[in-house]
């Protein structure tokens, strides 16, 4: 088969660093002949405003554009604290997602049993669990207008976001959160607040009526977002897969991340609607951000965007088994007690850098083949 185009943006602080182990895994994979890569790079948020002026170039979203699957580190860092609003390092990110219409973002959250002790919660809360939080990411409060800071003149200034939803736009996110769940447990969750805003009562209902109407043989549930981000300390187990919206995905997904133990360990797919052919852009990051507190010390796990690497082996390219040899490899060394700081806490047997982190990975992954 040929060779499949990928657009690493590594971006900043540990971007890099967590980026370089994934670079690793795939030469090895191109190595086994299983599934070769073309590799090419380009310079997302902090980074690119250094050498371009802008967190993004037009260049480079043209690239992200026509390739066959993006591989995003992480962007930001206090360093670009001082720039303006438009040109932010996020704003890079956020540019990516909304110009290739990535409208679906998954996060699955996947306790590893060598890692139950690692969380901050009791082991019996978070044993065995696997969830996965389906985010829309290219609405809601994130792009709604107006928005901006005005002077009132009179001393005082305005900051204003608009939080906004459509039907169309509630819809496509839904209707792939409710055939995932059919592929899982054949449970959602759909979270918002009617309660207080107009675009949750939308939101509702428009769940409600494409449920009735193409997937009522899924067991669908409602619960507002304070409840929800309560719900997944008290008990995380009695949800299979959550849907909402923008800035609600962006919380309860951080939130989940310490159900594992880290935000090290917490994938991300971002899609975008399937074309003629069946294929869909994608873009694949960790949930987490650049970690300026530890960045440029070895110090970061490089599991989130190895599993971010896996998740785009089985959705971009059907790759379910080299997926599972990475994920397998994975659960592998963590079961050997080999831990990045992060996920230390106890059963740790030795204490790794990324990079070692990266060796064991690969290990495990050619005995696994063998
Ligand atoms: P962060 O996710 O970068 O870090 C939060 C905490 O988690 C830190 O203590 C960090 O050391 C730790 N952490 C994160 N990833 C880790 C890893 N792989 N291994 C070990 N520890 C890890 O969030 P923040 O500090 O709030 O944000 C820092 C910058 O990153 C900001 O500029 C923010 O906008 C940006 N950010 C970017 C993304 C992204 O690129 N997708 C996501 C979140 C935040
Ligand atoms: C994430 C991040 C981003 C978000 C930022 C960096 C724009 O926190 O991917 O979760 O808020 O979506
Ligand atoms: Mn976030």
């Amino acid at each position: 088969a040929a060779n499949k185009k990928l657009l690493v943006l590594a971006g900043d602080g540990i971007g890099p660093e967590v980026m370089g182990e994934v670079k690793r895994v795939a030469a090895w994979m191109g190595s086994q002949r299983a599934v070769g890569f073309d590799i090419d790079e380009a310079l997302v948020g902090g980074c690119s405003i250094d050498a371009n002026g802008v967190p993004v170039t037009d260049a480079t979203m043209d690239k992200a554009m026509t390739v066959d699957a993006v591989l995003l580190g992480a962007v930001g860092g206090p360093k670009w604290d001082g720039v303006d609003f438009s040109i932010r390092p996020e704003a890079g990110l956020l540019r990516l997602r909304k110009d290739m219409e990535l409208f679906a973002n998954l996060r699955p959250a996947l306790v590893y049993p060598a890692l139950a002790d690692a969380s901050s919660l009791k082991r019996e809360i978070v044993e065995g669990l696997d969830i996965l939080i389906v985010r829309e990411l290219t609405g809601g409060v994130y792009f709604g207008e107006p928005r901006g800071i005005t002077d009132l003149g009179n001393g005082e200034r305005r900051g204003i976001n608009t939080q906004v939803y459509t039907t169309s736009e509630i819809r496509r996110v839904a209707a792939v959160a409710f055939e995932l769940a059919r592929k899982r447990g054949n449970r959602l969750c759909s979270v918002e607040k009617m309660n207080v805003m107009e675009s949750g009562r939308l939101w509702r209902e428009e769940v409600t009526r494409l449920h009735q109407e193409q997937y009522s043989d899924v067991q669908l549930s409602h619960m507002l977002a304070d409840n929800c981000a309560m719900q997944l300390v008290r008990n995380p187990k009695q949800f299979d897969v959550i849907v909402t919206d923008n800035l609600f995905g962006d919380m309860l997904s951080d939130e989940a991340a310490m159900l594992t133990g880290s935000l090290g360990m917490l994938p991300s797919a971002s899609l975008g609607a399937p074309d003629a052919a069946g294929r869909r852009k994608a873009l694949y990051e960790p949930v987490h951000g650049s970690a300026p507190d530890i960045a440029g010390q070895g110090k970061a796990n490089p599991i989130a965007t190895l599993l971010s690497f896996a998740m785009m082996l089985r959705y971009s390219f059907d790759l379910g088994t080299e997926a599972d040899l990475i994920e397998g490899a994975v659960s592998d060394v963590l079961d050997r007690g080999i831990r990045t700081a992060d996920i230390a806490g106890t059963g740790a047997a030795q204490l790794v850098s990324t990079g070692d982190m990266g060796t064991a990975i690969l290990e495990a992954m050619a005995q696994r083949s063998r």
